[in-house]
């Protein structure tokens, strides 16, 4: 069989509809049970052959996510061929439009594609069971990223569940410049909230989420990191103001932020919402997307 030139893949962002988190663990992480959706916002990552691993990236907060050993996908691929005890030979070119430490799983996003990209590349038929371990290995929202659609995360947020959604969604992102670092804000949510009891997603969002019913979907999002974000981004405030202004059916502040969510009945109104936020000059960036859709996709395999 001939040896791939080049793989293409694609990798989505998400949002949590439901964010559940509980006390903290002597492992220093929380038991959570989260809602993941992913939506057609994507980051595209081309692996061709190499010596070793390197990685460009370029686009959206492509400096911050960084182009040595520190990027995720960068990680993965290393953490793949370990496993699959393989040489570490790839390059990595890495197109991002999912914002960098936004709370829509930017890093995951790439580590996802590197898995899928670099096990395309390398031959390896790795089945779905061990890239997801490696991809929980990687990261808590990883398996998800590598998985998409809409799944019910428990554990870390790593063990899935698929969960039925019967209607597309439509969501208006409302970008901040500066990132917010995950663990700080799960170390604010142990500030504000040291007697966290167990996660739960409620039935009746997952009642509504398979029903399509948006309304009651937007009624019941619900985001337990989203105070602590708020205290550490007071300004914030002002973003999820706007988007109840310019008439969201419902915001809230994606995973651990500072990027805020906003649901809209249709395309045509999410793009309308988009409008209204900049307008109200309380945004700067949106962006508009849909879910869910799938997680991680082969693009190309050139031979
Ligand atoms: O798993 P990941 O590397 O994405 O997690 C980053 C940080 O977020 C962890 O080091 C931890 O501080 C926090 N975290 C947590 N509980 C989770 C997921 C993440 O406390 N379920």
């Amino acid at each position: 069989m001939p040896k791939p030139k080049l793989v293409r893949v694609q990798a989505a962002a998400k949002v949590n509809l439901s964010l559940q988190v509980g006390a903290l663990q002597p492992d220093g992480y929380h038991p959570v049970e989260t809602l993941y959706q992913a939506v057609d916002l994507y980051d595209t990552l081309e692996a061709v052959p190499a010596v070793g691993i390197s990685i460009t990236v370029q686009g959206e907060g492509a400096e911050a996510a960084g182009n040595g050993p520190s990027n995720l996908a960068w990680r993965a691929a290393a953490l793949l061929a370990e496993s699959a005890e393989v040489e570490p030979n790839v390059h990595l070119r890495l197109t991002k439009r999912i914002p960098v430490a936004g709370g829509m799983a930017g890093g995951s996003a790439d580590a996802a594609a590197a898995l899928v990209a670099c096990d395309a590349l390398w031959q390896l038929n790795t089945s779905r069971a061990k890239l997801l371990e490696l991809a929980g290995l990687l990261g808590s929202d990883i398996p998800f990223s590598v998985v998409g659609g809409t799944e019910l995360g428990r554990g870390r947020g790593d063990q899935l569940t698929t969960v039925l959604a019967k209607s597309e969604f439509h969501w208006v992102f409302a970008l901040s410049e500066q990132g917010l670092s995950t663990p700080s804000v799960y170390a604010e949510y142990d500030r504000l909230a040291p007697e966290a009891p167990a996660p739960r997603v409620s039935a009746e969002l997952l009642q509504a989420v398979a029903a399509g019913d948006i309304r009651q979907t937007a009624k019941l999002l619900d985001n337990n990191l989203q105070a602590a974000a708020l205290s550490l981004r007071p300004d914030l405030k002002r973003v999820l103001a706007a988007g109840a202004d310019a008439g969201a059916l419902a915001g809230i502040v994606s995973g651990s932020g500072p990027t805020c969510a906003f649901l809209a009945r249709t395309r045509e109104q999410a793009l309308e919402l988009a409008v209204r936020l900049q307008a109200s000059g309380r945004v700067t960036r949106t962006v508009v997307a849909s879910g869910p859709v799938r997680g991680t996709s082969l693009l190309a395999v050139e031979y």
